[in-house]
């Protein structure tokens, strides 16, 4: 269920007086959060109805009404707001209003997962380097906010150059990389929320001299919480991909997460399966030290295909590098991750460009 449907669903509402809120306006916005125990449904109204305050018994017949609407709402509240505070609200959930603007004609991807260190920013960059190995012109962006951890997965040291109050993406293996770390330096202690954030996004986004890219990977914040859910605003038009590790626990964080990227309009291309086996060393054969069976337990809760399940990377292979070596067998799911994301039919952004040649 989306914020959508529930709005589409109040349109069948009345109060027990015969008012139509949803035909009067009153409803300002409806969020829909994915939690433990069920989803949520928080649903802002006006807090006069006919020039009277909202009474409780009003808004506990629309929370009743949701709550029968849906058998997995938990909860549902209705939350009475003055216009002028709903406003406000606005302003500060959205600065600047838009998402940013992006290259024109760009895919974008977002990895996702449950929770941090199950491989988001190393499926990250690995899909964006095959992509790029399939010919396509890719950046990578790392949005997470706390956890950023790509420039240092590519080995990116230098501080980032700027030309006329534009960044120069670093490019590793024909990658434009753009990070929050750039923007914060060494574990700056900054409250990355709001207008903060946003502003930091747009930045990145907006005053980045991208090279005209096919794709863009973005590398989100983990998690359910506001910072993933205010992250994921800003990308509206971004795809799904989502990380886990094959361990029931992870299997369960990064179902909810899909839930709340789909509650959230996303389009969820399916699920990776990191760390999902490792060879023995010795005999070869292959062995699951997390277990088994995480992303299929996501794929068939979720209704969503799983499009890869790569394998440990063994320490060593790599150096300090997350790109794994080539003739890795992660790299042969990283390819087919990648073919099967450019066989789907994304849709671009839109006319606005910021390309530069
Ligand atoms: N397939 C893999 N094999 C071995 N180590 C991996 C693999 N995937 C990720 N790692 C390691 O696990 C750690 C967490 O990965 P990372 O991509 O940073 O996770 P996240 O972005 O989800 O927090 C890193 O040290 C990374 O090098
Ligand atoms: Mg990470």
């Amino acid at each position: 269920m989306t914020p959508k449907d529930v709005l589409q669903s109040l349109a069948g509402f009345k109060t027990e007086d015969g008012l139509q809120p949803l035909k009067l306006g009153y409803i300002q916005d409806v969020a829909v959060e994915p939690h433990a125990d069920g989803m949520r449904v928080n649903i802002h109204v006006d807090d006069a109805w006919q020039g009277k305050p909202v009474t409780d018994s009003q808004r506990a017949g629309l929370a009743a009404f949701i709550k029968g609407q849906y058998s997995e709402v938990a909860e549902a509240r209705v939350i009475p707001r003055s216009k002028e505070q709903a406003e406000q609200a606005r302003k500060i959930a959205k600065p600047g209003q838009a998402p940013p603007r992006t290259p024109a004609g760009v895919k974008m991807i977002a990895v996702i997962s449950g929770k941090g260190g199950v491989g988001k920013s190393t499926v990250s960059i690995n899909l964006a380097r095959a992509l790029a190995q399939l010919g396509y012109r890719t950046g990578i962006l790392d949005c997470d906010i706390y956890g950023f951890s790509v420039p240092d997965l590519l080995q990116l040291t230098d501080p980032v150059e700027t030309q006329e109050g534009r960044f120069i993406p670093p490019r590793v293996q024909g990658i434009d990389v753009m990070s929050m770390k750039f923007f914060v330096g060494h574990n700056a202690p900054v409250m990355w929320r709001g207008p903060m954030l946003g502003k930091a996004i747009r930045q990145m986004m907006e005053d980045t001299v991208w090279h005209n890219p096919e794709y863009l990977v973005l590398d989100l914040p983990p998690g359910t919480g506001d910072i993933a859910m205010d992250v994921h605003q800003y990308f509206p038009r971004a795809a799904a991909i989502l990380v886990t590790t094959p361990d029931r626990n992870a299997a369960r964080v990064a179902e909810r997460a899909g839930q709340m990227a789909r509650s959230m309009d996303r389009s969820l291309l399916g699920v990776v399966e990191n760390m999902a086996f490792m060879n023995c060393p010795e005999c070869g054969s292959e062995w699951y030290p997390l277990g088994r069976g995480g992303a299929d337990i996501v794929s068939q809760n979720l209704a969503i295909p799983v499009l890869a399940k790569v394998p440990w990377v063994v320490s060593g292979d790599t150096g300090v590098s997350g790109l794994v070596p080539e003739d890795n067998p992660a790299e042969t799911a990283y390819r087919r991750l990648a073919e099967t994301v450019a066989a789907t039919d994304l849709v671009p952004t839109g006319p606005i460009s910021l390309q530069q040649s």
